[in-house]
């Protein structure tokens, strides 16, 4: 969701503010805007893009102090007006908010009685004139917003600034992510590590109800009761590197072609010959805890979602424990039951999407053991877990996930193997699941090299109004998620089911327009899957089969082949062709592959 930067040090600020939001422009990407301090405030903000914003920003820009802004709507639709900052009506303060203030229809009524004009529909400008309010009777800025955040309730992270005190910028979180950037003789703040790796590597993370003043010479960091609080300085491993395209046309082809390495990287140091287990050391779980768990319930958003499925079916298998994905965002509106011999495992790449993080804090309420699987280290779902895996498998920026979708697969393949070899997973199968792990990069290597191949099958299914999508057992969260990302980036309409379900219901929707995406592994469904593939091509559908084999042609019009793994590990790789597709599908219909319309990369509200 949203982007923000903050800057406070000798150089300039709008360049520095540009190229951060730039960083962060896939988190939202509808307006943005800039404000710098310098005897006065100067703001510039436009609807569109950060290139957008470039362009308006005058060279003339000067001064050391300075907050910006990406925006992904929620209150009041995409406008120069609604961009954020948003200026209190004296023009003395500046916010930039990501979050949603809940109760901003009441406080708005309230300062409108007093006086106050609003420009916006957003929810954000009613911070800029509370502050604007308590400023006059604070001693300092960060005392004011303190003030003024006691009257909110939502989440937020924020960043402030008041041109009356032009040396330090306060900024705030509760629920919304905020990181310090520490350089020399100048702080940084955003609201992701990506803005930051150019500039500094040493990073400090706010906690839900922190406060921060940022000077060019140090912070404070402050408890919502003002007392002072002692932080970690954490060093970041990603580099600026991870965050350019690389030669490559798109984030998500640069993504996709990663995998390789990414799926290496997760798996580094984690796979014992000896003994045919995986070692997880964050985990923070003795053998009879790990052995006392009777049922694994899973949760995530979206792609983790469907890479939790993949999870579930994996531990069933290996480790013979009942096992279930859930969205996360349902789990916790629904009052589950929390017991204590169930493990849960939440899912994240940013580690930051709210559903998630809310899902894991009601978990840890109610006395729930919960493991992250997360990519972002140190992030918000990382710390709130008991314990977990991180991916290693570096900053994913394209909105769709694809590399973070794999590292999750396998990590759960090792977690699996964890939980399995404690309990009754034989040193054989133990040995099996090892060997398969290692050979994953080198096939996915050869899946790569399929891409002529499917580029040319997506630019002639992409012409479709609508796709059904069909695995049984390991291969319908394969097909789930080759139907999210057709979707999300080409914005063809796309199903998934479970092929026996298909004539249940569905079937009816097949004929010439609605062709099918078929997942058929050559596993003991096999013989099963190739009947689906019967009944849809008799009602006149067209059918791309994505397995271990060719097939006769009266079954499918095409097949890709990919290279077989253990049964178990199979969905892994089977998912990478739906990527490629997805992409050359987008790619075929002009999108915006790495920024489709309407989403945003971390979804940091509810
Ligand atoms: C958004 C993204 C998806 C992602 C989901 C969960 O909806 O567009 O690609 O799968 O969030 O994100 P997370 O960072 O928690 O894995």
């Amino acid at each position: 969701m949203c982007g923000i930067v903050a800057y406070v040090g000798p150089k300039d600020a709008a360049p520095i503010l540009l190229e951060g939001l730039q960083r962060l422009e896939y988190r939202g990407y509808d307006s943005a805007g800039v404000v710098v301090s310098n005897k006065g405030l100067r703001m510039r903000k436009v609807k569109g893009r950060v290139a957008d914003l470039a362009a308006v920003v005058p060279a003339r820009f000067k001064g050391g102090l300075g907050i910006g802004h990406t925006r992904w709507a929620t209150h009041g639709a995409p406008s120069d007006i609604n961009a954020h900052p948003h200026l209190s009506g004296d023009e003395r303060i500046a916010v930039v908010h990501n979050g949603i203030i809940e109760n901003a229809d009441e406080l708005r009524a309230k300062l409108e009685a007093d006086g106050a004009i609003f420009l916006s529909e957003t929810d954000t400008e009613v911070l800029s004139h509370l502050i604007a309010r308590t400023v006059k009777e604070a001693d300092s800025l960060e005392e004011a917003v303190r003030t003024a955040l006691k009257r909110v309730v939502g989440t937020y992270g924020i960043a402030v600034i008041d041109s009356e005190r032009p040396g330090e910028v306060v900024v705030a979180r509760n629920g919304s992510p905020i990181v310090l950037g520490i350089g020399e003789k100048e702080m940084f703040a955003a609201s992701d590590v990506a803005a930051l790796v150019r500039y500094t590597r040493q990073v400090v993370h706010l906690e839900d109800g922190e406060i921060a003043v940022l000077r060019a010479d140090g912070f404070n960091t402050f408890a919502s009761d003002a007392r002072e609080t002692a932080k970690e300085t954490l060093t970041v491993d990603w580099e600026a590197g991870h965050y350019d395209t690389g030669g490559y046309e798109h984030y998500l082809l640069k993504e996709i072609s990663e995998q390789p390495d990414t799926v290496a990287r997760t798996l580094r140091g984690r796979l014992d010959d000896r003994f045919h287990i995986a070692h997880l050391g964050g985990l923070n779980m003795d053998a009879r805890e790990t052995r006392s768990f009777r049922r694994v319930k899973i949760i995530g958003c979206g792609s983790a979602y469907y890479s939790g499925q993949i999870g579930a079916q994996l531990i069933e298998e290996l480790a013979r424990i009942p096992a279930d994905a859930e969205p996360a965002s349902e789990f916790r509106y629904r009052s589950p039951v929390v017991e204590a011999d169930t493990l849960y495992v939440a899912i994240s790449q940013s580690g930051e999407t709210y559903d998630t993080l809310a899902a894991v804090q009601e978990l840890k309420r109610k006395g729930g053991r919960v493991l992250g699987i997360v990519n972002t280290v140190g992030s918000a779902i990382a710390r709130e877990c008991d314990g977990g895996v991180y991916l290693h498998a570096g900053p994913e920026v394209s909105v769709a996930s694809t590399k973070a979708f794999t590292s999750t697969a396998v990590a759960f393949a090792l977690l699996a193997l964890h939980l399995g070899r404690v309990r009754d997973l034989s040193p054989a199968d133990g040995r099996r699941i090892c060997d398969g792990l290692r050979r994953l990069p080198d096939q996915i290597k050869e899946i790569l090299a399929l891409e002529p191949q499917i580029r040319e099958l997506a630019g002639k299914y992409a012409e479709s109004p609508s796709m059904m999508f069909v695995g049984r057992v390991r291969g319908y969260p394969v097909a789930r998620e080759g139907a999210q990302k057709l979707k999300e980036i080409s914005y063809v309409h796309a199903e998934a089911y479970p092929a026996s379900e298909l004539k249940h219901g569905p079937l009816a929707l097949i004929g010439p327009d609605m062709p099918t995406v078929a997942i058929v592994p050559d596993d003991e469904l096999l013989d099963k899957n190739l009947t689906t593939l019967g009944e849809i091509r008799a009602r006149g559908g067209r059918v791309l089969m994505v397995g271990h084999r060719t097939t006769d042609p009266k079954l499918a019009d095409d097949c890709v082949v990919v290279p077989k793994n253990e049964t178990e590990l199979d969905p892994i790789l089977l998912s990478i062709p739906l990527q490629l597709f997805a992409y050359h599908a987008a790619v075929a219909l002009e999108r915006d592959v790495d920024k489709p319309r309407n989403l945003a990369k971390s979804v940091t509200v509810e």
